[in-house]
C-alpha cells in the first residue's frame, strides 16, 4: 500500500495582536495609510509604528514606506504550498509527516525536540521563518520570510557513530543534484557543507546527531537555501560572498517543486548509502569539490593552516596539501579561499 505523507501546520501564533492590527488596517486599505492614523486607532507613538512595521517586514510583508504619505501594504508573505509537497513526496521515506511553521526559532532546534521526543524517521519541519536560524559553528542563518527553503529532516539511521559526520556529504549532495535538476545550473559543494554556485553561497547544511552506544539514535539534518532572495535582500556583509537560486538564474523559482525534489533525492541517497555505503556519496563530492587544487586556510583549534586542497578522503576528511608537500587530513574546520 503506498503511504501518504501528512501536514500537521503548527499555528504560529506569536506575532503580537498590535501586528496583527497593523496589518488588518493596511489590508483595509489598499492606498497609503499614515503613520498618524495607525497610531490613533491602536493608541501607540509613531515610532512604535515603525517598529512593528519594520518586525512585518522581516516576517515577509512588503511594506512601502514614504514620508508624509504613509504605509502601504505591497505583497504578504509567500506561503508553501505544502499539499502539493506532500502530494509529490508520497511514499517518500524521508518526507512521511510535514510540520509546517510560519514562523519558529530553529527548525533544527525543534526537529531536535521532536527527536528526542521519539518522532519518527521522515518527521520533516518546516518554516517559513526562522528567528533564531542556526549555521554551522555557531553561526547565525538568515533568510528573509517566504524566499528561502530553511527545513530539518529526522532521521534514524542504522549506522554507527563514527559514519554519521558523511551524511553531512551525503545531504549536502543530494540537494546539489536536486538544484541542478530544477534550476539547471551547476552547484558545487565546498567541504563540508556549503553550497556553492559560480564561486558564491547558495545554501548550508547543517547535521546535528545523537547516540548510544557507539550507534547513531537521530540525526537531524537542517538544510537552508536561499531560493528566491534578492541581492538587496542579502545583509550587507554577506553581498560579496553570497547569492541565491533567483539571483544565479534570473527566474523566480517555485520553492514547493525544489522542497519534494530535494526530500525524494535525498531519499535515493539515504537508501542507496545505508545499503551500500558512503562510496557514490565520496565519489559524487569530489566530482563537486570546490576547493580541490585551490589555496586554502583551514581554521583548527590550534590555528590556522594554510595549503592546496587535495580532495577528499575514504573518510570524508578534506585533505590538504601542506607546502612541505606532506597531506593532512582535516575531519573538521572552517575552510576558506586563501588569497
Ligand atoms: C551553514 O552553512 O552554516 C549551515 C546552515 C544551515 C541552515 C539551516 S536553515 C534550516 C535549519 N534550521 C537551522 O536553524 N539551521 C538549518
Amino acid at each position: 500500500m503506498e503511504s501518504t505523507s501528512s501536514i500537521v501546520f503548527v499555528e504560529s501564533d506569536r506575532m503580537s495582536q498590535r501586528k496583527k492590527t497593523v496589518i488588518q488596517i493596511l489590508r483595509e486599505n489598499p492606498g497609503f495609510v499614515s503613520g498618524q492614523s495607525i497610531s490613533d486607532s491602536l493608541g501607540i507613538s509613531r515610532n512604535a509604528v515603525h517598529k512593528h512595521v519594520n518586525s512585518l517586514r522581516a516576517r515577509g510583508y512588503r511594506i512601502l514606506g514614504i514620508s508624509r504619505r504613509g504605509y502601504k501594504l505591497e505583497e504578504e508573505p509567500r506561503r508553501l504550498a505544502m499539499p502539493i509537497v506532500a502530494k509529490l513526496t508520497q511514499a517518500c521515506a524521508v518526507a512521511t509527516t510535514f510540520r509546517y511553521h510560519a514562523e519558529i526559532e530553529s527548525t533544527n532546534v525543534e526537529a531536535k525536540r521532536l527527536a528526542r521526543q521519539g518522532a519518527p524517521e521522515g518527521t520533516v519541519v518546516v518554516a517559513e521563518c526562522q528567528l533564531a536560524g542556526r549555521g554551522r559553528l555557531g553561526r547565525q542563518w538568515t533568510s528573509p520570510a517566504g524566499k528561502g527553503l530553511l527545513f530539518s529532516v529526522i532521521l534514524r539511521p542504522d549506522l554507527p557513530m563514527a559514519d554519521a559526520h558523511l551524511l553531512t556529504l551525503t545531504t549536502g549532495d543530494a540537494v546539489a543534484e536536486a538544484i541542478e535538476a530544477h534550476v539547471k545550473v551547476p552547484v558545487h559543494l565546498k567541504w563540508p557543507n556549503d553550497l556553492i554556485i559560480s564561486n558564491k553561497k547558495a545554501g548550508g547544511i547543517l547535521l546535528e546527531v545523537t547516540g548510544e552506544h557507539d550507534r547513531v539514535d537521530w540525526v537531524v539534518a537542517g538544510i537552508g537555501i536561499n531560493v528566491n532572495v534578492e541581492f538587496s535582500e542579502l545583509p550587507v556583509s554577506l553581498r560579496k560572498t553570497a547569492t541565491s537560486l533567483k539571483m544565479a538564474t534570473d527566474k523566480t523559482v517555485d520553492r514547493s517543486g525544489l522542497l519534494a525534489r530535494i526530500l525524494l533525492t535525498l531519499e535515493r541517497a539515504y537508501v542507496d548509502c545505508l545499503a551500500n555505503g558512503f562510496e557514490h556519496t565520496l565519489r559524487d563530492c569530489r566530482e563537486r569539490d570546490y576547493l580541490l587544487h585551490r589555496s586554502v586556510s583551514v581554521q583548527t583549534r590550534e590555528g590556522l593552516v594554510v595549503g592546496e586542497a587535495a580532495g577528499i578522503d575514504d573518510r570524508g576528511a578534506l585533505l590538504v596539501e601542506l607546502p612541505d608537500r606532506h597531506i593532512r587530513r582535516f575531519h573538521s574546520g572552517d575552510v576558506s579561499l586563501h588569497q
